[in-house]
Formats: structure tokens, sequence, C-alpha cells
């Protein structure tokens, strides 16, 4: 049994470092007894301990080790154990690791995602996307990327797809489009973190994650294995969809996770054919929003019908520059960017 472990722990790799935790030294001691005891060295952070137990206990129960025959204790050394003690970096390599997230979904989540994401590339920024929006993701489809893609793994770890000078990962490059997704609780946790950790995301300033709408499983899986920089409340500007919005704010806060701004889409509708604009949804609703959850309002975006058609035709309603309909739409994501980098930099 005590082999057994030692040999799982040769493929549990440490989340900073890419090394298995063997490699890292990071096992003091395996004590045996009725319930074994595994002794690991910890950084302090309670996010990267889970993303290791996780990965120790996935690959014991597919050994036939029962979960309850051995536990975890976590050492701690105050003094610098060098790469190891990074908590503030949750994946190698990436800078900036921000959530978009709703209270509901059809408000434009992603829509913002892929735009942000769009509009920091053309800043000149290193940007990846992951789409972690399980239950429909659709990330692929608004980049013209349309059901199962080619995924390549290289050296066990997948390789994500480039267009339009972004990194691209989703669920739905793995799955048949129409296939039904069943993932719940802990499996999706899991094929989150396999995502996150085992995609060969390179180096990036951004990389932008387009969470599932709603206050689930996926938000708090993402929450507990990684350390965010934050996230971004999508919201359309109707009281209603304030109040779901306003519960996600309220689950970030209570996980931790610091709440980045509120992007308002749909604020104003803008008519293709006369230029006039209506407030449909009502005014007002984002701002209210980021002033109860004491964040700011990174923007609004307006409704406007060729932002939805270019991402049916799966082209970036902010690459379409020359399209003057569009013009406010890559207005609302330039100051939404920049709006973001000085966010961070506070
Ligand atoms: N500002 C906007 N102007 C026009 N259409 C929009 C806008 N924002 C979103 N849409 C459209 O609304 C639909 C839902 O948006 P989507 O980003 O998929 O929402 P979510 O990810 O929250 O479910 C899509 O067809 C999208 O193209
Ligand atoms: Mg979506």
């Amino acid at each position: 049994m005590k082999q057994q472990l030692e040999k799982i722990l040769q493929q549990v790799y440490n989340p900073l470092t890419k090394k298995s935790v063997l490699e890292d030294n990071l096992l003091v001691r395996i004590d045996e007894g009725e319930k074994h005891t595994l002794v690991l060295l910890s950084n302090g952070d309670k996010k990267w301990q889970l993303a290791i137990e996780a990965q120790l206990r996935t690959l014991a129960s597919k050994e036939g080790i029962a979960p309850d025959s051995f536990k975890l204790r976590w050492e701690t050394k105050t003094q610098s154990q060098g790469p190891v003690l990074r908590p503030q970096q949750s994946l190698p390599g990436v800078k900036h690791l921000v959530a978009v997230a709703s209270g509901k979904g059809g408000v434009g989540k992603s829509t913002v995602a892929v735009n942000l994401a769009a509009t920091l590339a053309q800043m000149g920024l290193r940007v990846g996307l992951l789409d972690a929006d399980i239950y429909g993701p659709s990330v692929g489809k608004m980049l013209g990327l349309v059901g199962r893609q080619k995924v390549e793994l290289r050296a066990d770890r997948i390789q994500p797809l480039e267009k339009f000078g972004l990194k691209l990962m989703s669920f739905s490059f793995l799955i048949d489009e129409n296939q039904p997704v069943v993932w719940r609780g802990p499996m999706l946790g899991k094929a989150i973190e396999q995502f996150l950790y085992d995609t060969d995301w390179g180096e990036l300033d951004f990389l932008v994650i387009d969470l599932p709408p709603g206050t689930g499983d996926a938000q708090l899986s993402l929450a507990q294995l990684t350390q965010l920089d934050g996230a971004i409340i999508v919201t359309t500007p109707q009281s209603v969809a304030l109040l779901d919005a306003g519960r996600a704010v309220a689950m970030f806060e209570q996980v931790g996770v610091p709440v980045l701004g509120v992007v308002e889409n749909m604020s104003e509708f803008i008519c293709s054919h006369c230029g006039k604009t209506n407030h449909i949804f009502s005014r007002g609703g984002g701002a209210r929003l980021a002033a109860q959850s004491q964040s700011v309002l990174l923007g609004q975006v307006p409704l406007v019908e060729e932002c939805m058609a270019a991402s049916e035709r799966g082209e970036i309603p902010v690459h379409k520059t020359k399209n003057r309909a569009l013009a406010p739409v890559v207005a609302a994501f330039e100051h939404i960017a920049r709006n973001l980098l000085s966010r961070l930099e506070q």
C-alpha cells in the first residue's frame, strides 16, 4: 500500500511548478498504520493543497485504494521553499486569471469574454480564453470552431487551439455537438482543473475564463482550485437580472474572489437603420450593482444587431472595426479593457 501510494505520487503534480510532488520534494513521509498518513509539505495555500489532494484521490480510487484507507497531513514550513511558495501565481506563465461570470444565462457573458479577450489581444497582450461553461459552451461557435475539434496532446499536455491570435480551449472541442453534458459536482471540478492545469497555455498576460451562469459547482471549484485575480460580473440593466447578478457577486465574495467590476451588457439598443438609441431594459442597473458590490462599472455595451450577427458567423465583433454599426461596441470594449487593466494595477 505504501509503495502504491508512492507510485501514485509520481503522477501527482504541483500545479505551480508542473513537476511531480516527489520531484519537488513535497513528500515528507508516509506513516503506515490502520490508516496510512501522507505527510506533505504545504505552501500554506488551501486551494493549492486541494488541487493536489484532488489529483491524489482520483488516482488512488482508479488504483482501487479505498478513500478512507489513507489521509493527508500538510506540514507548513515558514522558510521559503523557492518556486513552491508562490500562492499568488496560480498558473505558471499566466500573469492574470480573470473569470467572466453572470447570475443567469443569456445576458451576454460569452460575448463579453470573447470580445474582451480579443480587445486585450489587439492591445498587444498575450491572451488565452478558456470556455468553462460546460452546460452551454458557445465560445467555439462564436469563433467559427463549431463542434468537435482536433485537439492535440503533447507530452500529456492538451494543446490549446489558436485562432484570431487567441489560445483557446473549450469543452465543446472535445464533445460532439448536441451531446448532452451530464457532468456534475466533483467531475465538473476535475474537468475544469484539467483544463486549467493540463492545457499548455504557455506564457500569457491574460487567461479569460467564461464560466457557466449561476452560482454552482463550477464557480466554486474554480475559486478553490486557482488564485483568480478576480471575477467580472456581466448583467443586463433591468432589476430581475441584477438580482441574479447580485447573487453571483455575493458568492464570489464568500469564497474570497475579488469582484473586479461589472459589465452592463445590452445597456441600450442602437438601431442599425436610424442609429437612434433606446433603453429597452431600463437604465443604470450596472452602476447600481457596482456600487452595491463596492466594485466599479467597467463599462456598458450597447445592444447592436450586428454584434449578434457577427458572432453567429463565427467572427469577433470587435474585429470588425470598419463596420460603422459596430463602432460603439468596439469603443465599449476598449473602455472596459482599459478599466480592467487599471483596476488590476491597483
Ligand atoms: N451587446 C449585444 N448586442 C447584440 N447581441 C448580443 C449582445 N450581447 C449578446 N448578444 C447576443 O445575445 C445572445 C446571448 O449572448 P451570450 O454571450 O451567448 O450570453 P451568455 O453567455 O450569457 O449566455 C447571443 O446570440 C449574442 O450574440
Ligand atoms: Mg455563454
